[in-house]
């Protein structure tokens, strides 16, 4: 059987992506092992400083019930930069260099040699550059596995989430659910968000409450 695998894209940054991941996360493992990752990490204190905490990696951790270890961080998110930027800009402040080749590499034998469901956090929006010459949308295409694509419940989510998923759509990539996200402060609940948005999308369309742990039928987009 081919591994299971599901790509957590955002319509936007800071949207919910990682806790609709670690929400995804759990939900598997309560059926068995699930590998979460996030391979392209930015704004990332030092493993030994109190802020990293609060990183996407440390909250991918926490939801696979793992440690924070040198091991476990870099086997998580390998590639981690300290500024706050896309990582493309970030690596350049360290005087490196992603190549779209090697985080596709990455991936593929990570997702080969899993024997439980992965899944990966994007980073950003779907367009977001995550190499000089590479978006969100290049990766998704060249690991070719099925996409969730998280939105927010603001005012101008529900555009933000159609058009990314119509992008998805025209690159002939398998989207298989969107879920929004409930943003704090949303003048409109988020199932209303989430019915507009499933009124123009042929796939599933979620919703996760603020805090709520999300939907059982979250772990049917892998
Ligand atoms: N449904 C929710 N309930 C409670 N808090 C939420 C919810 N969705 C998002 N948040 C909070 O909103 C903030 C942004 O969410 P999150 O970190 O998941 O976004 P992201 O898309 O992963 O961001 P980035 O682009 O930086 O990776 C976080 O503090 C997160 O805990
Ligand atoms: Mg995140």
């Amino acid at each position: 059987m081919s591994p299971r695998a599901v790509f957590v894209a955002g319509a936007g940054t800071e949207i919910g992506k990682t806790y609709v991941t670690a929400a995804l996360t759990r939900r598997l493992r309560s059926a068995g092992p699930v590998l979460a990752l996030k391979p392209l990490a930015s704004g990332v204190a030092p493993v030994e400083d109190p802020a990293f905490a609060d990183s996407d990696t440390a909250r991918l951790l926490a939801a696979q019930g793992l440690p924070v270890t040198a091991a476990t961080v870099a086997a998580c998110s390998p590639w981690r930069f300290a500024a706050p930027l896309a990582p493309d800009q970030a690596a350049a402040l360290e005087g490196r260099r992603l190549t779209l080749d090697e985080i596709v590499g990455w991936c593929r034998e990570r997702i080969a040699s899993a024997a439980c469901p992965v899944v990966i956090e994007g980073v950003g929006g779907l367009m977001s550059p995550i190499t000089d010459e590479a978006t969100n949308l290049d990766w998704i295409e060249a690991l070719r596995i099925p996409v969730t694509l998280v939105s927010g419940s603001y005012l101008g989510a529900i555009s933000h989430a159609l058009t990314a998923a119509e992008v998805l759509r025209l690159r002939g990539l398998d989207l298989r659910a969107v879920v929004i996200s409930e943003t704090e402060g949303a003048p409109t609940p988020p199932q209303v968000v989430a019915a507009a948005v499933a009124r123009h999308t042929p796939v599933p369309v979620l919703c996760v409450g603020r805090g709520e742990q999300g939907p059982g039928a979250l772990a049917a987009v892998v």
